[in-house]
């Protein structure tokens, strides 16, 4: 074992909490070279559960386990860490918009932006999960001075797999054939599933499927993914968020198999504010995050980039008062 990595999860007794920290422990998310500590951040009505969890933590004897810290103190939970992942906030209900979120979660990610500037490591990679992910990582990047932006991410590679499945099935591919598609925007229903640079075992994916499906079917269909799920179970994603979320911290820290979907601080690349957390194609290479700059954008996806920009814009607006 080469080193120990110290890793936060907030809402660590939460459901996607529950379905996460087991791989981590594993070793799924950073491979058998790491040694794991793990700082459990909950809130006190939420102890008693968390301590049900390290002790299943501990039952399962993993032996790259060095540590496991339970608290209700940011300040503990973020001390040193070099990967966080900011998962707890309230879940939607259904009919909700994940935008209905932000004022019961805002709060949440102004202190912990605050509490990860002032005690993690300088060169702490941050993910947040919580609800709406793009505007609380907002919230979090701007609270964290001591912190550069493009150590803050929000998490859209769980829509990026949907896309890809959504594709795969209708193509009767494999999810491994299909490569370069693209989530744009907020993870919200204005995102924007791109089809337009991806290919199927090559061939490009609007060749393959009727632009009445792209519009009317699998746009939607990836837009409403969430809702859909939380109609069907009654709670919302959590084995899949959890897994969406182990990829996209492996990736970061070591490199995507190709082109993936990230939400980062834009720096203005395509024309977005700068500023806004905002999901682009990208590839990870170095234990870096990289946009793909050279995407040729027709008026169809000019158009839909720019709706979900302008929700991020009045999401943004919305909570000034947080940043
Ligand atoms: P959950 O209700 O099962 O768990 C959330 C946990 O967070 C709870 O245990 C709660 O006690 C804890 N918590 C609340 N406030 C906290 C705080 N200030 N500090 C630490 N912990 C706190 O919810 P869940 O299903 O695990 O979902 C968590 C969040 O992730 C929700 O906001 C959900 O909408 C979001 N989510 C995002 C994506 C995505 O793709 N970005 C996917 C799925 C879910
Ligand atoms: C999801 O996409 O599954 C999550 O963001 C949960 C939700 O509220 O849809």
């Amino acid at each position: 074992m080469s080193k120990t990595t110290r890793i936060a999860v907030t809402g660590a007794a939460g459901q996607i909490g529950y379905a996460m920290l087991f791989r981590i422990a594993s070793g799924e998310m950073l491979g058998a070279q790491h040694g794991i500590d793990l700082r459990l951040l909950e809130i006190p009505p939420a102890m008693d559960a968390l301590r049900g969890v390290v002790m299943e933590l501990e039952d399962c004897a993993f032996p790259l386990l060095e540590n496991v810290v339970p608290t209700t103190d940011p300040n503990e939970a973020f001390a040193d860490v070099d990967i966080a992942l900011l998962v707890g906030a309230r879940p939607r209900g259904a009919g909700m918009e994940r935008k209905d979120l932000l004022e019961a979660n805002g709060a949440i990610f102004t202190t912990q932006g605050k509490a990860l500037s002032d005690n993690a490591s300088r060169d702490v990679r941050v993910l947040v999960v919580g609800n709406p992910a793009n505007t609380n990582c907002l919230i979090a990047v701007n609270n964290a001075k001591t912190l550069a932006s493009n150590q803050f991410t929000a998490m859209t590679i769980l829509d990026h797999h949907r896309a890809v499945a959504q594709l795969a099935q209708k193509t009767r591919a494999h999810v491994q054939d299909v490569r370069n598609l693209a989530i744009w925007g907020n993870h919200s229903s204005t995102m924007f599933p791109e089809l337009h640079s991806a290919t199927v075992k090559g061939i490009d994916a609007l060749d393959l499927v009727t632009m009445n499906w792209y519009t009317d079917e699998f746009i939607p269909c990836v837009q409403q993914r969430g809702a859909q799920i939380i109609q069907a179970k009654g709670t919302s994603s959590a084995a899949s968020a959890a897994n969406a979320a182990i990829d996209h911290m492996r990736y970061w820290c070591t490199e995507s198999p190709g082109t993936t979907s990230m939400s980062i601080v834009s720096q203005g690349e395509y024309g977005i504010e700068s500023g806004l957390v905002f999901s682009y194609p990208i590839v990870c290479h170095g234990g870096q995050i990289d946009v793909i700059q050279d995407r040729v954008l027709d008026d169809f996806a000019q158009q839909r980039i720019k709706l979900t920009e302008q929700e991020l814009i009045e999401e943004r607006d919305a909570i000034r008062h947080l940043l």
